[in-house]
């Protein structure tokens, strides 16, 4: 056998050294755990497809945000479920201060303050089109939508919101809300846009939850095309130019690629939403003992960071820190 010099296992040889050398760290300052919201009270259901995540009424929200925070997490992103009474063509609950979206975020900031909450912003879950713009003649209009988008991050903000996230894929939303927030003194509010959101199947959990699924065709016009990886470097050209304070990809772990290439092309944080499908395969393989849950959990939030995702927004930013907390 040749000699060797270099020998990477005695990186390797015990978890001190292990610890050592490792590359990339996975923090609880790093997660954003998105939350669904629903009408009523004392209401706790379980997400069929989402084994472990809740709709939850105001007050049971409160709850679990209390538990997070104990938890060690600080970051929330809340999504309403709305009912189909309240959904028409303009969305307009979605920006009705007394709405159950406005004064949830309103009542989560009241009861506590230091959390983070960032918030929604798109029209699917108030649209009865179930699209995320403005629908005529079977298109999604784009700048007449800006006006409901800029609407709902308004009222988001006077409620207190932290930070506002365009979900929307609408071209020009991110120059619009920013307008609008600064126009109203709301400066230090930041946009966390979702700059390179792709036309994904890894949705379904997530339109499930919420009964937002489109009702009509489908939403690659505004969506982008999975096949494209240099168009995610146009919209984040845009993103940047427009204001945004931290550039999202999303899906998360079919697009590890993209997300690296934003974190070598920009100086902003960059996040990555792994999403409700990517949660459910664990989850069902798991529950099948196909897969070890936790260490699978585990291993994907680190690619992720490994790909260079500064933050993660993860279903499983509980359970990871109910992982830590026992360790
Ligand atoms: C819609 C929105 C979607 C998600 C977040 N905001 C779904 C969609 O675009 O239809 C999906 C999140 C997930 O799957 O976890 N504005």
């Amino acid at each position: 056998m040749d000699y060797m010099t270099r020998r990477p296992r005695r990186n390797r040889k015990s978890e001190a050294v292990r610890r050592m050398a490792e590359e990339t760290t996975l923090s609880l300052n790093n997660l954003i755990f998105p939350m669904f919201l629903i009408e009523g009270e004392n209401q706790k259901e379980e997400v069929s497809s989402m084994p472990g995540i809740y709709r939850f009424s105001l007050d049971q929200l409160l709850v679990e945000i209390g538990e997070c925070m104990d938890l060690g997490l600080r970051a929330f992103c809340l999504f309403p479920s709305i009912s189909e009474s309240l959904k028409d063509s303009m969305a307009t609950e979605g920006h009705n201060p007394e709405g159950l979206y406005i004064q949830a975020i309103k009542a989560v900031k009241e009861k506590y303050p230091e959390a983070c909450v960032m918030t929604d912003v798109a029209m699917d879950p108030y649209s009865s089109d179930g699209h995320d713009g403005i629908v005529r003649d079977g298109q999604i209009v784009n700048d007449d939508t800006l006006e409901v988008l800029g609407k709902m991050a308004l009222a988001q903000a006077r409620a207190g919101a932290d930070i506002i996230g365009p979900s929307d894929m609408m071209d020009g939303r991110v120059a619009y809300i920013r307008e609008m927030l600064d126009d109203e003194g709301f400066t230090d509010v930041s946009i966390m846009s979702y700059t390179a959101k792709y036309a994904s199947a890894f949705y379904g959990p997530f339109r499930d939850a919420l009964d937002s699924a489109p009702k009509f065709g489908d939403k690659k016009t505004y969506q982008m095309n999975p096949a494209n990886k240099r168009e995610a470097l146009i919209e984040a050209d845009l993103d940047y130019a427009e204001g945004a304070d931290f550039m999202m990809v999303k899906p998360a772990l079919a697009y590890l690629d993209v997300i690296h290439m934003l974190k070598e092309n920009y100086e902003l944080p960059i996040t990555a939403y792994n999403v409700s499908g990517e949660y459910a395969m664990i989850k069902a393989a798991a529950e099948k003992g196909w897969l070890d849950g936790e260490k699978t959990m585990h291993e994907s939030l680190l690619s992720i960071r490994r790909a260079g995702a500064d933050v993660i927004l993860t279903y499983f930013a509980k359970e990871f820190a109910q992982m830590i907390a026992k360790k």
